[in-house]
């Protein structure tokens, strides 16, 4: 495996990598598969600066960042820094830069993470901002389905859910476009993938469908992958509409046994979690249930990541 120099590099969005980088995340991620506790990032810092709620990304990332002998710098809530007191964040990460070798940021609005990166001059690493991006749950997606077909390229891959406001499925769908993969994508309600993650696809030649939640019966039979997600409720307009065009829309869809009827045996669920009613827990210990354990490859994933930006060797 030729080793592609990651260091100091910030990931901010899964389209600016290529597929060769990504080709080369995947694989350099399974070095970090068996590995023990250990000193590789023995002195490092990172500054895990969530904003918006998070269990896996913020958690793995601390437990990859530990695991590898760093250390976090983080707080309980974004009200207890000086943020709250009209600091900018452009003088916040300024600071943060100062006490640590990378920082991790999360924030509800699109376009954070990039200017997080402009002010910063260590690694910035974007876990997920607003509507926009999530690209570390793109690669441990693709790490997952890579681990459990052995390969990307040939699938058919159900995007399934809220595809408007959903941002894992906004990078999965561009990182996938780089493979020859067919995209199913089924939205419910009128929450349809975007027209600039589409305009994406088209650039890169990816061959997908456009589907109503009322196709989905027809479709499982082809597929290989079904990725659901919720649907985005903190986006929604925080108004007694939204409130109504939330409620009408969240319960329609609710993947059980019965639906499953016509799958083929070698499906599997995934799902970037948290689930509300999408999946129905009586799938959760059959042969299709793939989320949990994507999840728990989150830790495997970042620690690569923090590894390659870190400029720290695991040969
Ligand atoms: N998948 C994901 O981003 O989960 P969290 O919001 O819990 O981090």
């Amino acid at each position: 495996m030729n080793l592609i120099n990651f260091k100091g590099k910030d990931i901010i969005s899964i389209t600016e990598l290529s597929k060769e980088e990504i080709d080369f995340i995947l694989e350099y991620t399974k070095k970090f598969e068996n590995l023990e506790e250990c000193n590789l990032l023995n002195g490092k810092v990172m500054a895990s600066l969530f904003m918006e709620p998070s269990t896996r990304t913020r958690f793995s990332f601390d437990s990859a960042m530990k695991q590898l002998g760093g250390n976090v710098l983080s707080f309980s809530d974004p009200d207890v820094t000086s943020l709250a007191k009209g600091e900018t964040l452009w003088d916040s990460i300024k600071m943060v830069e100062r006490y640590s070798d990378v920082i991790v940021i999360r924030h509800k609005l699109e376009g954070t993470a990039r200017l997080a990166a402009e002010a910063a001059n260590v690694p910035v690493i974007n876990a997920g901002d607003g509507t926009n991006q999530h690209p570390t749950q793109t690669l441990l997606d693709m790490y997952t389905i890579k681990k459990e077909f052995g390969r990307l390229d040939g699938l058919n891959v159900g995007l399934i859910g809220d595809l408007k406001l959903g941002r894992t499925v906004h990078s999965l769908a561009s990182a996938l476009a780089l493979y020859n993969c067919n995209l199913f994508f089924i939205n419910v309600g009128n929450l349809e993938m975007p027209r600039y993650v589409l305009e994406v696809l088209d650039e890169r030649k990816a061959k997908y469908e456009k589907h109503n939640f009322l196709d989905l019966q027809k479709i499982i039979p082809k597929l290989d992958v079904m990725y659901i997600t919720r649907v985005q409720r903190e986006r929604f307009p925080d108004t007694p509409d939204g409130a109504y065009d939330y409620e009408k829309i969240k319960s329609i869809y609710v993947l059980n046994k019965k639906i499953l009827k016509d799958a083929k045996p070698s499906l599997r669920i995934m799902h970037p979690l948290p689930r509300i009613n999408e999946i129905s827990k009586e799938l959760d210990d059959t042969k299709y249930a793939l989320y949990f354990e994507q999840a728990k490859n989150g830790v495997t994933v970042r620690k690569a990541l923090l590894a390659l930006v870190l400029g720290a060797k695991n040969e």
